[in-house]
């Protein structure tokens, strides 16, 4: 397995990235020497798919696990979900040395990660991150969060796992429209981070979404070492973590517009790159045709580039974004594939500009 490392003093933690290697779980948990129970979250999706096997790994490991499974869906990321599971480790008499398991995608992980950090003030997390998205992204790095009725990730905090354990086989089962989403994710840190990631991305893209191993495990790998590097730096985004946001603020606007029904999380932050990247060309900060590079790497991973909303309610939910800074939106914007920087003072003008050069003619 590659094994890598987010060095994080005595936060820090091993990601692990293997193709087939599930059955190790159990072996390289022992060496986080928890006590012998864990928790085991995850959904009814990847729990049919996964979770005996899970389940069976770790007994053979000589722990006792208890078996928590939510319905499928962000709508199930809320406290509600979080207080039954507060619920069941108390009933099933979970102490605090046992652990959290985290199985499934972005939401498992999100959920259980904030279980995990507030019962019994903390108890140790581990996540098996089953979508691309949650391998490359969300189960690296410590956001942990609930979604509130008025808005995405509203309750939630920093925690870190004592361990990442990524199988990439799992993502054979996974819907081809979510590997293409996390593709969104992939290709971002090859703009914001690595222009040698960005060819590596841009000549082997087909053989990434058919899952090839090889060219599988590079992506993931350099993508969970690229985070890893940024939260290294800055793990409460006080400042280069930023820059992780990069086509997120337009990509927020894009979710929130149509009620979180239309896009894939991955396919709202291509949209958002797309438009991130005509603003920085419009500014003069970045090359024309480095544009059309990202927008053709986009389109060749069948994620959008343009949308057809009105700009007048797309620019009224842009004032209202947790990046707001001023009263005017912070854009990471890119200088050039491999470098990007952050932007507070973008004029309406010019945003309405990007946003009009993106929809959808
Ligand atoms: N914490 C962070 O830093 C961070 C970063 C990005 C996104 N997020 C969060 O992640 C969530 C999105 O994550 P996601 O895209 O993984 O969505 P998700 O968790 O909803 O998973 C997508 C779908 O794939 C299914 N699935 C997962 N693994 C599977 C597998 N191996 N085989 C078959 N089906 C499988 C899930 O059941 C679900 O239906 C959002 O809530 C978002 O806010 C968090």
């Amino acid at each position: 397995m590659d094994q890598l490392n987010m060095p994080l003093g005595e936060r820090s933690y091993q990601i692990l990235i293997g193709f087939g290697e599930l059955d190790k779980l159990g072996e390289r948990l022992r060496m986080l020497n928890l006590a012998d129970r864990i928790c085991l979250v995850t959904n009814t999706t990847v729990g049919n798919l996964y979770g005996d096997r899970v389940k069976s790994v770790l007994a053979d490991s000589g722990y006792a696990v208890s078996y928590y499974e939510l319905p499928d869906g962000e709508e199930y990321k809320t406290l509600q979900s979080a207080a039954a599971i507060y619920d069941f480790m108390v009933e099933t008499g979970m102490e605090r040395a046992g652990g959290v398991l985290a199985l499934g995608g972005g939401v498992v992980g999100d959920l259980a990660g904030f279980v995990a950090a507030t019962y019994m003030r903390g108890v140790p997390l581990i996540q098996v991150p089953t979508s691309l998205l949650a391998q490359v992204d969300s189960s690296v790095g410590g956001k942990v969060a609930v979604n509130h009725p008025r808005g995405k990730n509203l309750i939630g905090c920093f925690y870190q796992p004592g361990l990442v354990f990524a199988d990439l086989q799992t993502l054979k089962t996974l819907p081809e429209r979510e590997i293409r989403a996390g593709m969104a994710e992939v290709i971002k840190y090859g703009v914001i981070w690595d222009s040698t990631f960005f060819d590596f991305l841009e000549l082997h893209l087909e053989r990434i979404l058919n899952l090839e191993p090889d060219v599988l495990m590079e992506t993931v790998s350099r993508s969970c070492a690229i985070k890893a590097e940024i939260v290294s730096v800055d793990e409460r985004e006080q400042g280069l973590r930023a820059i992780l946001n990069f086509g997120h603020t337009i990509g927020h606007a894009l979710e929130s517009l149509t009620d979180y029904q239309v896009y894939r999380h991955g396919e709202a932050i291509a949209a958002g790159m797309a438009a991130a990247a005509s603003l920085a060309a419009g500014r003069g900060m970045l090359e024309a045709a480095d544009r059309e590079r990202l927008v053709a790497l986009l389109q060749r991973a069948r994620l959008p580039v343009s949308f057809s909303y009105p700009t007048r309610d797309l620019m009224e939910l842009l004032s209202h974004d947790k990046k707001v800074l001023k009263g005017r939106p912070r854009f990471v914007l890119p200088l050039r594939i491999g470098r990007v920087d952050v932007c507070p003072g973008v004029e309406d003008g010019e945003i309405m500009a990007a946003l009009f050069e993106c929809s959808a003619k």
